[in-house]
């Protein structure tokens, strides 16, 4: 990989150092080439024994046509290979700045003993799903990437209320239901995350439209939402919070068959039953 990477350098650096004629030149050359055609044919219909009406005219424009074609060619490559390095260079910033986000969603899930990982398992669970629905490969890793960001909107919450044992009262519970709206708008500056944001604004909503923020029913919710749902659901019940252990599988089998078609997707719920997690 790095060899790669490093002949692909090369290769730029190579076709930098070389010498490309700008357009106006070439511009100029296409020019004087057909003015010498013109003066040649001119000269053989009107002095046919003047040097312009000499077959060696024909031959010196054929030549700066030639080398015309070559720096076209040069140019071309140049460009794509420049083009090239310049997508890799964006992924592999789009690529930071999420790892950079999902390395804060870590960090404050890990306060919570509760929490820990729940994002990186849910992401792990999601991608599973996705692959054994037998999504395109782009679908999977925007769903996988939404599925890391899912909760994002929660870092600014109360801890107060985010691990609060009680049933949360309205104003908290209206705070805590904002989490998929603050998430969107925390990665708003974001443009190339706009379908991960979609997923991630409707990963609450419920198939009977009971759900939340827009209370979305079945098809209308994205599926890479639903599948979050899914995995989320299960995360929920897998692991131990402050006033239970985790539920047993036959008990969470039994909660999401209980879901199914109801709150949540009817086909993702038997995929991921299927999975052998
Ligand atoms: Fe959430």
């Amino acid at each position: 990989m790095k060899v790669t990477k490093k002949i692909h350098k090369d290769k730029i650096v190579r076709l930098n150092k070389t010498f490309f004629l700008h357009q106006k030149y070439k511009s100029l050359i296409v020019v004087l080439a057909l003015f010498l055609v013109f003066m040649h044919f001119f000269c053989m219909a009107v002095f046919p024994s003047s040097f312009l009406a000499n077959k060696i005219i024909l031959i010196v424009v054929l030549g700066l046509m030639f080398y015309i074609w070559i720096q076209e060619l040069k140019d071309k490559r140049r460009l794509q290979l420049l083009n090239k390095n310049l997508i890799n260079a964006q992924s592999k910033l789009e690529r930071a700045e999420i790892d950079m986000i999902s390395t804060l969603i870590l960090t404050a899930e890990a306060k919570d003993p509760y929490t820990h990982g729940h994002s990186k398992r849910v992401a792990e669970y999601t991608l599973a799903i996705a692959k054994a629905m037998k999504l395109p490969v782009e679908d999977q890793k925007l769903i996988e990437r939404a599925a890391i960001l899912h909760d994002l909107g929660k870092i600014g919450i109360d801890d107060n209320i985010l691990r609060k044992e009680d049933t949360l009262n309205d104003e908290e519970w209206k705070i805590m239901k904002d989490h998929p709206r603050r998430g969107v708008q925390i990665l708003k500056p974001l443009k190339f995350l706009s379908k991960e944001k979609e997923i991630i604004l409707h990963h609450h909503e419920k198939c009977d439209g009971s759900g939340y923020p827009d209370g979305l029913k079945k098809k209308l919710i994205p599926l890479g939402s639903q599948i979050i749902a899914v995995a989320d659901a299960f995360d929920a019940m897998n692991t131990a919070r402050s006033y239970r252990d985790p539920l047993t599988k036959e008990v969470i089998t039994s909660e999401l068959k209980e879901a199914s078609g109801k709150y949540l997707n009817k086909d993702v719920v038997t995929t991921f039953l299927n999975l052998k997690l």
